[in-house]
């Protein structure tokens, strides 16, 4: 009777059955897998939410699929403040990042497809893509000290039915960012880049061979997805946008297409993208404050696994570290420990990080519950 799309596995992991355990006896637990900003003591810009009723006209609906063009403008401001000229013609907005996933795979793909993916990497693409009916075939990041895209490896994974290659700049959860030599072989592959850009203005440390996005590539057909969720810390807004570049010819081909299915879901409400402006305007805020977070979390773990058995992997942006923790046991059966200590971490194997044992903990935590769960978690696995 149902799509074997929408079928899934759906018994709990060894890890969550242990959690909702504890929880049920009222076990005190530090949580170090925090992603949700709004819950996570961040200060916003005074009234934000006011953005929404202060905005004109937001009685009067005006279909558009792109989007309002009042919107698209704001988003091209942030692009010019990122060093980029973007016209608002190449930006169409969206209810949310997965929901441009979801779009840019009906644009570029039939059922059966392939598109290349990072392992490791977010774990929802994995269902983005069967949702879909788009096969998903990871490309395996290189780690040679630090972690980077190996061209030669997602070249490898080109086969007969690849219609694009999905990149993820800072990557979740190694933190990553794309380099200019790294796009400019990835464009070479003559393929469409994704490229998800979500954590982009969380940079740690500087770079100057990072590219500011994909959209410096002059050829081919790219692709960024960003929104509200992270560039604004507002995920409850639910507006994104993608943006897109390249060969003007085949942007046009893809604007013509997509706006067919844009006009057919008309996602994105029409409050949020009048407040657009003053959302972007305001999200200094927001945006400095996790900054700051962030910052001081990584320096805290980095001094507590200094001399310790846990290894901190370098971090170039976003809001995860990656520690290496020891073979002894597996990053399951870490986490377990952890949790039995009162520590909740996510383990590697989430985000395909293959047999060496992985942890990942959110840099978004409250600084004084990070320290304390910290100091824990080395003294179980340090
Ligand atoms: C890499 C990445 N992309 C996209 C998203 C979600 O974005 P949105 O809330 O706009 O769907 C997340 C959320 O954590 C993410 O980690």
């Amino acid at each position: 009777m149902f799509s074997e799309r929408s079928a899934r596995e759906r018994s709990p992991n060894r890890l969550s059955v242990a959690v909702a355990r504890r929880r049920a006896f009222g076990a005190a637990l530090v949580d170090l897998t925090v992603s949700n900003p709004t819950l996570a003591g961040i200060p916003y810009a005074p009234n934000v939410a006011g953005a929404l009723a202060r905005a004109e006209e937001v009685l009067r609906y005006d279909p558009e699929p792109f989007g309002l063009m009042s919107a698209r403008r704001a988003v091209t401001e942030l692009w010019r403040a990122r060093g980029l000229e973007v016209a608002p013609e190449r930006v169409a907005l969206t209810a949310s990042t997965s929901e441009a996933y979801a779009f840019v795979f009906k644009l570029l793909c039939d059922p059966g497809d392939e598109v290349l993916v990072p392992a490791p990497s977010y774990p929802l693409l994995e269902h983005l893509g069967a949702l879909e009916n788009v096969r998903l075939v990871p490309y395996e990041l290189g780690y040679d000290g630090a972690w980077f895209i190996d061209v030669a490896e997602v070249a490898r994974r080109v086969g007969s039915r690849t219609r694009a290659v999905v990149l993820v700049s800072p990557n979740n959860p190694t933190g990553t960012y794309l380099k200019r030599d790294e796009l400019s072989r990835l464009s070479a592959l003559g393929l469409p880049l994704v490229s998800d850009e979500v954590f982009g203005d969380y940079a740690l440390v500087e770079d100057a061979r990072r590219a500011r996005s994909v959209l410096e590539a002059n050829e081919g057909l790219v692709i960024a997805l960003d929104g509200l969720s992270k560039a604004a810390a507002l995920p409850q807004m639910k507006l994104a946008w993608l943006t897109l570049g390249g060969s003007a010819p085949l942007v046009d081909e893809a604007l013509a297409r997509l706006e067919l299915v844009l006009d057919a879901f008309l996602s994105p409400s029409t409050p949020v993208q009048r407040a657009l402006p003053e959302l972007l305007a305001t999200r200094g805020v927001a945006r400095d404050a996790i900054g700051a977070r962030l910052l001081c979390n990584l320096a805290v773990l980095a001094r507590q696994c200094g001399g310790s058995a846990v290894t901190l992997l370098p971090v170039e942006g976003g809001w995860y570290a990656v520690l290496r923790v020891p073979a002894t046991a597996t990053d399951e059966e870490w986490a377990l420990r952890l949790l039995e200590a009162g520590v909740l971490v996510q383990p590697g194997y989430f985000f395909d990080f293959g047999e060496v044992p992985h942890l990942v903990v959110s840099l978004l935590t409250e600084p004084a519950v990070f320290a304390r769960a910290v100091e824990r978690l080395i003294a179980v696995a340090g």
